[in-house]
């Protein structure tokens, strides 16, 4: 059934949304899955684990931890591009050779159907790992139609970064909820002398995935949606224009720099870090890097504001997974619960600041008291808009990304844009 399900993938020209969301597939659930042979989760000896560039430095050490344990089943970092398009291109390349070099790969949020519907990943036993534990809209990245196809590692969601001692010495005393208050906080920090060349906000405005992120949340923050739930696409609205309109207008009135259309995450934490921004959309991770930075001490984070009210962030993060190309799985799953264990993301946060999949460790006195927004960010991954959950993610995301930034450098009006980008998003789901 499932190669048969998998070539009708491969040949359909069109595909409906509604074959590619989530649903019945009559799997057995004990997940002994029949791909590479069935239950074959045998063999013993070294493996890889395949991510993006590791900007932190934890994770080498985590994996030496597992080394010294387990000197015959030794795991090796292979470290892809920090650009989450180029991660997915080397992972896809890697499975159309068939290829065993990569073992265990860390699995952005969104590509969980694309990988699990061609069968590049093996479907995983489910009742092994402590999934309800885990916060649930993070389990859900996870799976695909009725099965578990990834082990959540780290969860992501978007923080507003700000810079407490420029906000309190022009007398501010709370972050802001809305745009207009970000850009109103923005014009009265930037009379102090201090606040001298600093640009108001940025994000993610490269043309890459980071853009997809920050276009939907603008859209979502403003009352629109980009697809429904269902998977119908939505984006032709008079809300998605005033989302679209605020990053266009920002560019426009410079509350954004110019150098922001250049932003992936690095960048924009790099800008923050030195002083070139007073407001910074970014992921968790940055908020322990830039302690070592030179803002240790005047910064904290608050959730993303919107038009009307606060905004919502969409839900990022990575799951560990199997590629059914591997050799060593016995080994794989192993390293995957050790790697996911509450105790393994638990240091990941304390070290790091990722975000756990663990519902407990938000609420852990010590580590609340570590990171004291741990709360706040466990509401806005559990009110975070997933992007779509489709197979063609691939063509969803550059249809995204070439729309947005297209209105974003003036190449079209945000109108078009929307109106372009929804029969785009139409085609592809067959509408
Ligand atoms: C982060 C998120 C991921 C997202 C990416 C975009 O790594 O965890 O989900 O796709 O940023 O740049």
């Amino acid at each position: 059934m499932k190669s048969t399900s998998t070539r009708a993938f491969q040949h359909a020209a069109v595909i409906t949304v509604g074959a590619l969301l989530l649903g019945a597939c009559g799997a057995s659930d004990d997940g002994a899955s029949g791909q590479a042979g069935p239950g074959s989760f045998e063999g013993r000896g070294p493996i890889t684990y395949v991510a993006g560039k590791d900007t932190t430095g934890s994770v080498q050490p985590m994996l030496d931890r597992w080394n010294k344990l387990h000197p015959k089943e030794k795991v090796t970092f292979i470290q892809l591009p920090t650009d989450a398009d180029a991660q997915r291109q080397q992972m896809i390349q890697n499975a159309e050779t068939k290829s065993d070099a990569y073992t265990v790969l860390s699995l952005d949020v969104v590509w969980t159907s694309e990988f699990a519907a061609h069968q590049w990943i093996d479907k995983l036993p489910e009742k092994q790992y402590p999934l309800d534990r885990m916060l649930r809209p993070v389990v859900e990245t996870a799976k695909y139609r009725d099965g578990l196809y990834a082990v959540p590692a780290s969860s992501d969601g978007g923080m507003l970064y700000y810079r407490t001692d420029l906000l309190k010495k022009a007398g501010i005393s709370k972050p802001p909820t809305t745009w207009a208050e970000m850009k109103a906080d923005c014009a009265t920090v930037k009379k102090l002398p201090e606040a001298e060349g600093m640009s108001c906000y940025a994000g993610q405005f490269q043309k890459y995935e980071g853009l997809t992120v920050n276009f939907s949340e603008a859209v979502n923050s403003a009352g629109g949606v980009v697809t429904h739930a269902s998977g119908k696409p939505d984006v032709d609205s008079p809300e998605a224009k005033k989302g679209l309109d605020f990053l266009v207008d920002s560019f426009e009135d410079s509350t954004i720099p110019k150098e922001g259309i250049t932003y992936q995450e690095e960048d924009g934490r790099q800008a923050f870090q030195s002083g070139k921004l007073i407001f910074h959309r970014n992921w968790p991770y940055v908020y322990s890097l830039a302690g070592k930075s030179d803002i240790k001490g005047k910064y904290a984070v608050a959730p993303l504001p919107g038009l009307n009210g606060l905004g919502s962030s969409s839900l990022g993060g990575h799951n560990l997974a199997l590629s059914s190309f591997a050799k060593n799985k016995a080994t794989a799953l192993d390293f995957m619960k050790f790697f996911s264990s509450e105790a393994t993301t638990a240091e990941f946060l304390k070290v790091s600041s990722l975000a756990p999949p663990y519902a407990s460790l938000y609420k852990d006195k010590a580590l609340v008291g570590q990171y004291p927004y741990l709360p706040v960010l466990k509401e806005s991954i559990l009110r975070a808009v997933p992007r779509p959950r489709v197979v063609q993610y691939g063509d969803v995301t550059a249809a995204m990304q070439r729309e947005a930034y297209a209105a974003l450098t003036g190449s079209k009006s945000s109108a078009q844009a929307l109106k372009d980008l929804q029969e785009a998003l139409q085609k592809s789901a067959g509408q």
